[in-house]
């Protein structure tokens, strides 16, 4: 199926696996791309030197093009971005619009600008920031996100720009893929149905707090970092509910220092980036101080096996999801499903009268 995403990105599937942290490693994104679809690695959570080695795994594992997401308000990002380019990946995204001078550097070595936007009037900045494409996240989607829907949020955005757009936000079938076709979008992406798939590293426990949570347990948040962030309701959440904003701030630096140890930065580092980040006016300080903390609540469920003693980032489209296939199986099946919902739509289109019909 072509369309202008497919074209943009060199895959066969206008179907898009997003970059999840911890989730979407090089075995998922290689999977993804000898599938036909097209698979972001995760580098937002990632040194420098695991982005490169993800790389070169996931070379070793395909051919067919993948991406990098990254965040571009990290201290190493102008470093990401010549690995990227050093690398020749498709595609890159990122999720808060970046300085202007890292797109047309990605742009003039031919790679793909594709970040991610929740909400309209960001969309149009990352358009004018130079994205050759978006993907745009409804309220219903997983991690961060916005406030609009996932239907609205289409409907306003493909009146404000013109470049190829992925519909991301509750999708996890053929049904899904047809629906936002029909509304303009030029493909979808989907970060809670790869992650529930055979070659998520995700733990299998993890997997099965995912598969029994209905959607509407699948609440959003601003108590991990901050800003509106959609998870799984469980035990650990209600724990961050409960405690005080002074509770609240210590657990983000400490956090903060054993993340940026983790990721081989140094908090200063962390500080100064969030600063910076402060200053374009994005986020406060304190919200960016915050986003330290989810790192290493996340990676207790999602790395470590311990659901319920982390965070459980998830689309409100787990709830709908009860299996766990390889992602052949899957990008398989939802063509086939596109196929049957494309003759649904045939059938109407033939049986319905225009009114320009009778004027003829
Ligand atoms: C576990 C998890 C981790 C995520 N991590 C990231 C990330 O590191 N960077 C990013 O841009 N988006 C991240 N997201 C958002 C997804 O990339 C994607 O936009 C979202 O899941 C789409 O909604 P869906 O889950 O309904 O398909 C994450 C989502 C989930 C569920």
């Amino acid at each position: 199926m072509q369309t202008s995403l497919t074209q943009l990105l060199g895959c066969r599937y206008p179907i898009i696996q997003t970059g999840m942290g911890w989730v979407a490693d090089p075995e998922l994104v290689a999977a993804t791309a000898n599938a036909g679809g097209f698979g972001f690695l995760a580098g937002a959570v990632m040194t420098l030197e695991e982005i490169e080695q993800g790389i070169i795994q996931i070379k070793q594992r395909t051919d067919a093009p993948f991406g990098v997401n990254f965040h571009m308000y990290v201290p190493h990002a102008a470093d990401i971005v010549e690995l990227c380019i050093a690398h020749k990946v498709r595609a890159v995204s990122y999720s808060r619009s970046p300085a202007g001078s890292a797109v047309e550097r990605l742009k003039s070595a031919g790679i793909v600008c594709i970040p991610t936007v929740g909400a309209a009037k960001h969309a149009v900045k990352a358009v004018e920031l130079g994205a050759d494409a978006l993907v745009i996240q409804g309220g219903e989607g997983g991690g961060h996100t916005g406030s609009v829907a996932t239907n609205l949020l289409l409907a306003q955005v493909r009146e404000a720009v013109s470049v190829p757009i992925a519909a991301a936000g509750g999708f996890q079938d053929g049904a899904g893929l047809v629906a936002a076709l029909c509304m303009g979008a030029d493909g979808i992406a989907m970060g809670t149905r790869f992650l529930l798939t055979q070659e998520s590293p995700v733990p299998d426990a993890t997997k099965a707090v995912y598969l029994k949570t209905p959607p509407e347990n699948i609440v959003v948040s601003t108590r991990l970092d901050g800003m509106p962030q959609r998870m799984i309701a469980n035990p650990y959440l209600a724990r961050l509910m409960r405690a005080s904003s002074l509770g609240l701030l210590i657990r983000a630096l400490l956090n903060g220092l054993a993340f940026s140890r983790a990721t081989g930065g140094s908090l200063f580092g962390m500080m100064r980036g969030a600063w910076k980040m402060s200053r374009t006016g994005d986020l406060s300080l304190g919200q960016t101080l915050m986003a330290a903390n989810a790192p290493m609540m996340i990676q207790q469920a999602m790395v470590k096996g311990h659901p319920e003693d982390g965070i459980l980032p998830s689309g409100q489209v787990a709830g709908l999801i009860d299996d766990l296939p390889t992602v052949q199986t899957l990008l398989e099946r939802i063509m086939t499903e596109a196929h049957r919902a494309f003759g649904r739509v045939q059938t109407l289109v033939a049986n319905t009268h225009h009114p320009s019909d009778s004027e003829a």
